[in-house]
């Protein structure tokens, strides 16, 4: 029987690395990563310093949108293993201390989940309708939607039943991702029995996806597509007062994680989470307090240009939100939706637009980024290196999404053919999506699909320059990316100390300098003059070279006193 670390704090300084499935190893070459290719490859996460993994779906899933899409909730998709496969992962784990987490899709499930199966036979008025969002089209034929609204995809969030009943069901994502009707019990039930299946195969933890979601109100007068969005806008900028909109981070959705608090206190250390929710900064302690799922997700950080001043704002509201929840704050810079930030960082800068979804100039640019991208490689190397270093510096958790110890850049060049991202399948290719950061990692140089699997070729082909990015080609490259990061962590490990952070005055605007407790300095260097270092400290890790006691531009250090 698995044994738990019984600190219950575990995740609040951890460092997690987030694992994509199909896209990590692949055991038995058909070209998908598997669950025995992550096993295969546990001395390598242990030889990186990390806390925990999180795993995103390895569900079986109708695969419309990479797993996100789940069929069923408490098994593994074949084609990636079984649970047998996954039991043997979490021992593997457990045995160099790495804890688990997996992602839990509570908003939606995939059309091929037999309740929506259900749904669909049993027909109108149905309780198995009731367990999804199914309402009557408008119009003599019903043959038109129940509101004007567009997926997050692109195009309309409802579809027919198919079943000629005038009977439309809503989805916020793709159409083969129904969303749950969160005021049906027996959706509460099913979610709570998967929160206690996978804690009792060993897991410590789960990232919840679009955790602001899940609670609808569609009765009543609907607001139409272009309101709506102004609502969804207002409330973004002003938090909750006085502004509710049909589904986005309603009140009622943390009744939920109340319930779901419960199953995790059940467990000795309770289970921890963290939510994917995208709220305004006075509504996220709710989400990440300690009667709630626990921590939530500061994505502030990945949208801040390499700026000292943009960064130092960032931080200070993140830090505050996180200590009003009595949580710790996240860091991410990259993930399996984003522009991998050593290409993000390798082109220009763009207006801080604080919510980029709704800012027109920014989408503009995330188009044109794809199509034409003029990214500057090493300076986005470096920057990125610098800005890891400066995060990790910071009070709360890393999550480090795979791949960014290998400093891998995003792969721009997929053939629309293999492209899977269903963002570029609605919009007709405008926006590319995301499978230019979800390309199966290079392990070995000189060896097939770069040592990612024997056999077929990956299921996202990889650019042939991705072999200089290999695993083995860095392992013993004492300047490699990927042992800065070991090193990086390793050092962390020996300074970690309690989470408070204080700043110290810098006469040049680009440098940020703060200390933690024990005397650790980080300094960063965000402008492209170097500047002197502070005098009576000896630098202990840095993201680039020191040359006569100068700290570069683009550059952090990590401090301690001579
Ligand atoms: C957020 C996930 O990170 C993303 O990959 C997915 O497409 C949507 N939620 C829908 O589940
Ligand atoms: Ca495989």
């Amino acid at each position: 029987m698995l044994q738990r670390n019984p600190d219950p704090d575990w995740w609040r300084q951890a460092i997690i690395y987030q694992i994509y499935p199909r896209s990590f190893c692949d055991s038995n070459g058909d070209g998908i990563g598997d669950l025995r290719g992550i096993t295969s490859k546990v001395p390598y996460l242990a030889s990186l310093g990390i806390d925990a993994v999180w795993l995103s779906p390895f569900y079986p899933s109708g695969l419309k949108d990479g797993g996100y899409d789940v069929s069923d909730y408490r098994d593994v998709d074949p084609r990636i293993g079984t649970l047998e496969d996954f039991d043997e992962l979490v021992m593997a784990l457990a045995e160099v201390d790495i804890k688990i987490m997996v992602d839990i899709v509570p908003n939606h499930s995939s059309d091929e989940h037999v309740w929506f199966q259900d749904a669909l036979k049993a027909g109108k008025g149905s309780k198995e309708r009731e367990r999804y969002i199914f309402r009557d089209g408008l119009g003599a034929n019903k043959d038109i939607p129940p509101t004007d609204w567009q997926c997050a995809f692109g195009g309309p969030s409802w579809s027919p039943s198919g079943r000629d009943d005038g009977q439309w069901y809503y989805h916020m994502f793709d159409s083969s991702q129904p969303d749950w009707n969160w005021d049906n019990p027996e959706v509460h039930e099913d979610f709570l029995t998967t929160l206690r299946f996978w804690a009792d195969r060993g897991v410590s933890g789960f990232r919840i996806d679009v955790a602001h979601a899940l609670v609808k109100d569609f009765n009543g007068d609907l607001p139409n597509w272009e309101e709506m969005n102004g609502i969804r806008e207002k409330k973004l900028r002003n938090g909750n007062k006085h502004i509710t909109h049909p589904y986005m981070d309603r009140d009622e959705v943390q009744e939920v994680y109340k319930e779901w608090r419960k199953v995790f206190e059940e467990y000795n250390p309770p289970l921890f989470a963290v939510a994917e929710c995208w709220v305004a900064p006075d509504r996220k302690p709710l989400y990440a307090s300690s009667e709630g799922l626990g921590q939530a997700f500061s994505f502030d950080i990945m949208l801040c240009n390499f700026d000292a001043q943009e960064y130092r704002e960032c931080i200070i509201q993140s830090l505050k939100d996180s200590e009003k929840a009595g949580s710790s704050t996240t860091w991410v810079l990259s993930n399996h939706d984003e522009l991998r930030h050593v290409t993000r960082y390798g082109l220009p800068n763009v207006p801080n637009a604080g919510y980029p979804e709704f800012d027109d100039a920014f989408n503009e640019y995330k188009r044109s980024r794809f199509t034409n991208p003029p990214v500057d490689v090493a300076t986005g190397l470096k920057r990125a290196k610098a800005a890891t270093l400066m995060i990790l510096g910071l009070p709360g958790s890393t999550y480090v999404y795979q791949g960014e110890e290998l400093n891998l850049p995003e792969v721009i060049e997929i053939p629309n053919d293999q492209r899977q991202d269903p963002h570029f399948h609605r919009t007709k290719g405008e926006c590319l999506g995301r499978d230019g950061c979800r390309v199966p990692l290079p392990w070995e140089a000189t060896s097939k699909n770069l040592g990612f699997g024997s056999d077929r070729p990956p299921h996202l082909s990889q650019p042939e320059w991705m072999k200089d990015y290999s695993v083995d080609l860095q392992e013993y490259n004492e300047d490699s990316t990927l042992n800065f990061y070991r090193r990086a962590l390793d050092v962390r490990k020996e300074l970690q100390c309690a989470e408070e952070l204080e700043w110290i005055k810098h006469d040049v605007e680009d440098v940020l300098h703060f200390a933690r407790p024990g005397g650790w300095e980080i300094i960063m260097n965000a402008g492209k003059t170097p500047v002197p270092l502070p005098d009576g400290r000896r630098v202990i890790v840095s993201s680039s070279e020191m040359k006569d006691g100068m700290l570069d531009g683009e550059t952090t250090a990590w401090l301690l006193a001579e």
